[in-house]
C-alpha cells in the first residue's frame, strides 16, 4: 500500500513538473519575474565573440561584473571594451580550454584575483564541420576537449564555492546537436551530447545534495547566425529558422534570469526532444531528408576570419 502511495506521489510530481515547464517553454519572454544579478560575478567562457560577447554586454547592463575567458585576446579585449561601454566592469583572462591543466591554472588565478564566481556560463565551442573520414584526428580530439571535457574542469573550479553557499548558477550552452545526430557533424554532435550528459549529471549531483539554491540552465539552440556556422542553410525556415544572435541571447538571458533548467530554440525544437525517444533511426532519416537537415552542412564554411 505504501509503495502505491509513494508511486502516486512521484506520478503527481512528474505531472506537475511537466505542466510547469511546458508553461515556461511556451510563455513569451518578459512575463516571469527575473532575478537580480547586480554585483554578481559572471564568468563566460568564449566571451570574446558571438553569443558569449552579447551575453557579457547584457549582464553588464544589469550591473554584473564580467569575467571574460577566451583563447583570443583580441576578441576578449574587444568584449571588455563593449562591457565597459555598457557601464560594466570586465576582467580578461587568456585560456586555452582544450588544455585541462590550463583551466586549473587560470581558474586559480581568476579566484585569487576576482574571488568566487556566482554564475558560470560554459559557452566556448568549436566546430570542424568535416565528415568523419575527412576530419583529422587532432581536430576531433580538440572538439571533444573544448566542447565537452572543459566542462568538467570549469565546474571543478567554480562549483564548490556555489555549493558551499548554496547559491549560484551553472549554465551550459550546448546545442540541438547534443540531442540528435546530424550528417557532417560527427565530432560536434558527439561533443555536444557529451556536454548535455555532463550538464545533466552535474545538475543531478547538485540536487542530490539538496542544494536548491544552485540553479542550472542547459541551452540547446539550432543554428545561430554568429559566423560559427557560416554557409549552412535551412530548407525549412518556417519550422527551423536560422536564429538571429540577438534573439537567441534574449531567450538565453530570460532562461537564466528566470532559473529555467532547459531552453531549446526555436520553440519547434521541443517537438524534436519529445519525439527523439520514439523515432527509430530510419524515421529520423526520413524527417532529416524532408526538412533538409541531411544536407544542411553541405555548404558549411565556418568562421573565415579569426575571432576579434
Ligand atoms: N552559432 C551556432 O549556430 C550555434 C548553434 C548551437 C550552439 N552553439 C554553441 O554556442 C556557443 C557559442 O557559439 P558562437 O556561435 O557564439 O561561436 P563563436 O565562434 O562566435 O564564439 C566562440 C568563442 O569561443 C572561443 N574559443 C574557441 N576555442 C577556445 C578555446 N580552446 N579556449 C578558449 N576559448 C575558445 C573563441 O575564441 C570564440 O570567442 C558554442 O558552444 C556553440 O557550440 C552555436
Ligand atoms: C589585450 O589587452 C591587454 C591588457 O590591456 C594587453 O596587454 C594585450 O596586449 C591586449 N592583447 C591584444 C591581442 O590586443
Ligand atoms: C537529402 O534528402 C533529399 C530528399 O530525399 C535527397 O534528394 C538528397 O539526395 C539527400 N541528400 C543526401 C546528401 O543524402
Amino acid at each position: 500500500m505504501e509503495a502505491v502511495v509513494d508511486f502516486a506521489k512521484v506520478l503527481l510530481g512528474t505531472l506537475f513538473f511537466i505542466v510547469l515547464n511546458t508553461l515556461k517553454n511556451v510563455l513569451p519572454n518578459g512575463i516571469l519575474p527575473r532575478k537580480s544579478v547586480q554585483g554578481k560575478k559572471v564568468l563566460i567562457t568564449g566571451a570574446g565573440s558571438g553569443i558569449g560577447r552579447l551575453m557579457a554586454v547584457e549582464f553588464a547592463k544589469l550591473g554584473a561584473e564580467l569575467i571574460i575567458w577566451d583563447v583570443s585576446l583580441d576578441g576578449a579585449n574587444e568584449t571588455k571594451k563593449q562591457v565597459e561601454a555598457a557601464g560594466g566592469t570586465g576582467h580578461v583572462f587568456h585560456v586555452d580550454l582544450s588544455q585541462y591543466k590550463e583551466i586549473h591554472r587560470v581558474g586559480k588565478e581568476t579566484k585569487e584575483a576576482i574571488g568566487d564566481v556566482d554564475i558560470l556560463i560554459n559557452n566556448a565551442g568549436i566546430v570542424t564541420g568535416k565528415k568523419l573520414f575527412d576530419c583529422p584526428d587532432e581536430l576531433m580530439e580538440k572538439t571533444m576537449a573544448v566542447n565537452t571535457n572543459a566542462l568538467f574542469y570549469t565546474a571543478k573550479n567554480f562549483l564548490p564555492s556555489m555549493l558551499e553557499k548554496d547559491s549560484g548558477h551553472l549554465v551550459t550552452i550546448a546545442s540541438m546537436a547534443g540531442k540528435t545526430g546530424c550528417a557532417g557533424l560527427v565530432d560536434y554532435c558527439a561533443s555536444k551530447h557529451g556536454a548535455v550528459g555532463c550538464h545533466d549529471s552535474i545538475a543531478m549531483e547538485i540536487l542530490a545534495q539538496r542544494k536548491y539554491g544552485v540553479k542550472t540552465t542547459l541551452v540547446c539552440p539550432f543554428f545561430i547566425n554568429t559566423g560559427m556556422f557560416d554557409g549552412v542553410v535551412t530548407k525549412s525556415p518556417l519550422l527551423f529558422p536560422i536564429l538571429e544572435a540577438d534573439y537567441a541571447v534574449e531567450c538565453i538571458m530570460e532562461a537564466i534570469l528566470t532559473n529555467r533548467p532547459l531552453l531549446c530554440m526555436p520553440k519547434s525544437a521541443y517537438t524534436i526532444l519529445a519525439l527523439m525517444g520514439l523515432l527509430p533511426l530510419e524515421a529520423q532519416v526520413l524527417l532529416a531528408d524532408f526538412f533538409g537537415t541531411n544536407e544542411s552542412m553541405n555548404d558549411f564554411k565556418g568562421r573565415q576570419t579569426k575571432v576579434e
